[in-house]
């Protein structure tokens, strides 16, 4: 078994019946979506599932899985999703994917926010993984100049066709290839500020579990 797949394993056991879970996006959630949804078709586990992107949306319909639009729940009692980086503080970057803004949409309105990575996602620092910012293709441009001028190394993300990568919200996101952040919750007060900047990728003070897929096995910290 990969260490995706053992996370996301582990990840499945903290679904209780009755809760409503979001479902996150990537190739680590992708395993928990599996585990979850073999719960529900083996075990009747019943749940509600509130999804992270139109990629986990068709994953979780064919597996069968309750589903509802965000916009018609209360709450969400637990939200699984993957990261791209988590620092020593427990900070992190997502949206490697590009699905960043549902994903903090959806871990906004969740009482418990898990996070499930293989152990090559810890990290001191964030800022190895380029941080991803969507913006709205209206003035984007503008915005990559800004970034630019502040030398944060910016490129403009595309897909395998080479044209430029748009999101669910059919945006795009700029990559910034920073190195290293020393201040992430300086850096997201400011791109928050911005016009023009839908969401970025750095998820602080959010999460409250993850879960380290190791070769001894998954590690749980809370
Ligand atoms: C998608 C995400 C993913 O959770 C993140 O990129 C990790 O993906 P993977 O598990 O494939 O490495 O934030 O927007």
């Amino acid at each position: 078994m990969n260490l995706k797949e053992m996370v996301g394993n582990k990840a499945a056991e903290f679904v209780k019946d009755g809760m409503v879970v979001g479902l996150g996006t990537g190739s680590t959630a992708y395993y928990m979506v599996e585990a979850v949804g073999k719960r529900v078709k083996e075990d009747g586990l019943s749940i509600t599932g509130v999804t992270t992107s139109h990629r986990t949306t068709e994953h979780a319909e064919k597996l069968g899985i309750p589903l509802k639009d965000i916009n018609d729940v209360d709450k969400i009692d637990v939200t699984i999703d993957g990261a791209d980086e988590i620092s020593d503080d427990y900070q992190g970057i997502k949206g490697g994917g590009g699905a960043h803004l549902f994903e903090k949409m959806v871990a906004n309105q969740s009482d418990e926010v898990i996070w499930i990575v293989d152990n090559s996602k810890l990290v001191h620092k964030l800022g190895a993984f380029p941080l991803p910012v969507e913006v709205v293709k209206f003035g984007c441009q503008q915005v990559f100049r800004l970034f630019e001028e502040k030398d944060m190394k910016p490129s403009f993300r595309k897909d395998d066709s080479d044209e430029f990568y748009l999101t669910d919200s059919g945006n795009y996101i700029i990559d910034l290839h920073l190195e290293q952040i020393d201040n992430p919750h300086e850096l997201a007060k400011w791109l928050d500020s911005l016009t023009g900047v839908v969401e970025h990728g750095l998820f602080l003070d959010c999460v409250t579990k993850v879960i380290v897929g190791t070769e001894n096995g998954p590690e749980v910290k809370e």
